[in-house]
């Protein structure tokens, strides 16, 4: 066991280092200390044997706190006073990742050292607190920073103005900390160490999502709660009025409540009567244990409904398994919900490779892959088992569906069930027409939007012209870097071409593939995501696409893929952040106004729906149509037929519905 100091020891448990605080009798942070935890993270992270580190207490108890004798003699200037907020962000820059191993009272310093870690595990008895504000201070080294990114805001506020400690199982609730070690500590966390070793991991000043989460009215409201902090009841009222007032004048409230009463208007087909006869989906069946047949299987277990899933070999069969066991595992651990939930819903799927019981089936949702010819065969041999009340359902993406109908002589009990990947998580449900799936999308929790049978449907059919001038602009001088920023500043939860790195090139190549026949000849289309396939760059899976990604899936731009855009041959010129926005989500409301115009969305809200809830569109811009009305249309037309004169009829000719509306001075949502 190597020494780092008389306080601090290192060791090695195969490729996990160990650094263990010995510091009797609480493991404060007295001069020395902190210094010597940074020296031992280093010196295990320089070592090519390591994988991970874990950090954690010798005795009773993780770091319990400052050395309180300590703070005089900084205050009185006797003793230097420490910078643990600097020491901190250099435990959190690790290259490697650290897993803080809690037990006892991790308190004040202590929990800000255990938030510089990545990953945090603790022991049932473990406590963990922000006690300062018990002797007249606030935590000092950033710990009212980092626990709001772990804890969100309302927790850490909670924590650090009253002080009180909270136990294991909570910490685990609000994501202070990652899992519960039950047994022997060091071996859990060892043990965990492994697990996430190769896992791409963040450091807690870098994860904003929670901070987000409370948006600009979370951050009125608490404002004006803080306001009855010394002064009068009137004074508060009077500020909460005033924020009352900006809130209910802005766009994002307009935006929100937009789409609060859209997820219940999208319920309502007006073409299918209150009373129309709907049946009751009591058994499921899935076929295929891929990305989507897992999620949808899961979906189905997750409203208690039972589900066969059916593969076509055991390797399959397990391989599919394994990956649905995991994700519950994952959510039991994170305390999502107790492992007696997981066991229910488990027992609620049955893998098999036959059609063993399918007769009984009330709604078969087929995931195999994206083939007309695999799906077909696939239709027939269900056409002779099923039910013939039994909904027979495809998830297929861009495959026309009346087609793998026809191979079955009950075309009008086919349809489309357009589930979204992660399909146990995502909200959204694409339905191609039927009363009573739109009924299962709400048994599933699923905000289920009806749409016409074209070419993807709402949302991918939409998303297919972003994604185009997405690449357009790159062909004609914008960094990925500046696309992709600029779509994220504008409030989408990944940049487009993020996107195309994370579904995969080669899936949007095959996908192309079968739609070649469709395009017309002469008409620019975007090349550099086909010379990408080309290098056998196919996005974060190979590491490389339109991003080059790290082993942790961090991207970083590559100069590489310029030079690639600029070999395509179209004029290159600088292109500003606005242009990027307009380019971008004006093609998605072009063809928002089509598929309104044919027919293929009900309103104008149901594509709101759809962006909010599969696409990122940012809540606070209500979606595209929504964020169209605000705009103005004149406006978003003038833009259109900019771009009309720029590149041609063939790409921006405006849509006809967008023309009327801005002539009459109407908007989307009336
Ligand atoms: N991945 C996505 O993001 C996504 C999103 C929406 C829709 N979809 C659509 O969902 C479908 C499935 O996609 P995926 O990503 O899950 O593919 P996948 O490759 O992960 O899974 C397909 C599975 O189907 C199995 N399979 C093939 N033929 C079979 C048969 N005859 N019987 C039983 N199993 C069979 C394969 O063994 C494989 O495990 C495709 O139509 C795709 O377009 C995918």
């Amino acid at each position: 066991m190597a020494l780092v100091s008389e306080l601090v020891r290192l060791s090695h448990h195969g490729g996990i280092a160990v650094v263990t605080i010995d510091n009797p009798p609480v493991n404060a942070l007295s001069s020395g200390v902190p210094e010597a935890i940074l020296a031992a993270v280093r010196e295990a992270a320089a070592d090519a044997s390591v994988q991970a580190i874990v950090v954690r207490g010798a005795g009773t108890t993780f770091i319990a706190g400052a050395d309180i004798r300590e703070f005089g003699k900084m205050a009185s200037g006797e003793l230097p006073s420490i910078n643990l907020a600097d020491i901190i962000l250099g435990i959190e820059d690790s290259p490697k990742p650290v897993v803080m191993a809690l037990h006892g009272t991790t308190f004040g310093g202590g929990l800000e050292v255990a938030m510089g870690g990545h990953y945090r595990v603790i022991a049932p008895s473990g406590q963990v607190g922000q006690p300062e504000v018990k002797i007249g201070l606030i935590p000092g080294a950033a710990g009212t920073q980092r626990l709001p990114r772990l804890a969100g805001i309302p927790k850490a506020l909670e924590m650090c103005a009253l002080g009180e400690p909270v136990g294991a199982s909570e910490a685990l609730q609000h994501g202070i900390t990652d899992r519960i070690i039950e047994g022997d500590l060091l071996e859990g966390a060892v043990a965990f160490a492994r697990e996430i070793a190769s896992k791409p991991f963040r450091k807690t000043r870098e994860r904003n999502e929670k901070l987000w989460k409370v948006g600009a009215a979370g951050n009125a409201a608490m404002t004006a709660v803080l306001a009855s902090v010394g002064a009068t009841f009137e004074a508060g009222v009077a500020q909460e009025r005033e924020l009352f007032d900006q809130c209910l004048r802005s766009t994002e409230s307009k935006a929100l409540i937009h789409a609060f009463f859209g997820e219940r208007t999208v319920a309502k087909i007006p073409d299918i009567p209150k009373d129309t006869r709907t049946f009751t989906i009591q058994r499921a069946a899935v076929i295929g244990a891929g990305t989507m047949g897992g999620g949808i299987a899961m979906a189905f277990a997750n409203a208690g409904i039972p589900v066969l899933m059916k593969e076509t070999s055991q390797e399959a069969l397990d391989r599919g398994m394994a990956t649905i066991r995991g994700n519950y595992a994952a959510s039991v651990m994170k305390g999502r919900f107790p492992q007696e939930t997981m066991d229910r819903r488990l027992a609620l799927i049955t893998p098999q490779l036959g059609y063993n019981g399918f007769e009984e089936a009330d709604v078969i949702v087929e995931a195999v892959f994206e083939n007309m010819a695999l799906k077909k065969s696939v239709f027939a041999e269900l056409d002779g088992i099923a039910k013939p009340s039994c909904i027979l359902a495809t998830n297929t993406s861009t495959l026309d569906i009346d087609e793998i109908a026809s191979v079955t002589k009950r075309p009008e009990m086919v349809l489309g069930l357009h589930f979204f990947s992660p399909a146990n998580v995502m909200r959204l449900l694409e339905v191609v027409r039927g009363a009573t799936a739109i009924g299962l999308g709400k048994r599933l929790k699923k905000v289920a939007v009806l749409a016409g049978n074209c070419e993807g449907f709402i949302g991918n059919r939409m998303v297919h012209l972003y994604l185009r001038e997405a690449q357009f602009l790159l062909e004609e001088g914008a960094s990925v870097a500046e696309i992709d920023g600029a779509l994220v500043d504008f409030g989408m939860a990944m940049g487009p071409l993020a996107v195309c790195d994370l579904a995969g090139i080669d899936v949007g190549w095959r996908i192309r593939q079968e739609a070649r026949h469709r395009e017309k000849p002469g008409v620019r289309q975007p090349l550099v995501a086909d010379r990408l396939y080309e290098l056998g760059r196919y996005g974060q899976k190979t590491r490389r696409g339109f991003w080059l990604y790290d082993a942790n899936r961090r991207p970083s731009p590559d100069p590489e893929v310029a030079e690639i855009a600029r070999q395509v041959g179209v004029e290159q010129r600088p292109i500003g952040r606005d242009e990027i926005v307009e380019r971008c989500v004006y093609a998605l409301i072009n063809e928002g106004a089509r598929i309104l115009e044919e027919g293929i969305a009900l309103r104008a809200v149901d594509i709101d729906i759809v962006y909010l809830n599969g696409y990122g569109f940012p809540a606070r811009r209500g979606g595209p149509m929504f964020y169209a009305d605000t705009i103005g249309i004149d406006r978003v037309l003038a833009r259109i037929e900019e771009f009309n004169r720029q590149h041609g009829p063939e790409l921006w000719s405006p849509a006809p519905m967008l023309r009327r509306l801005a002539e009459s001075g109407g908007k989307f949502h009336a």
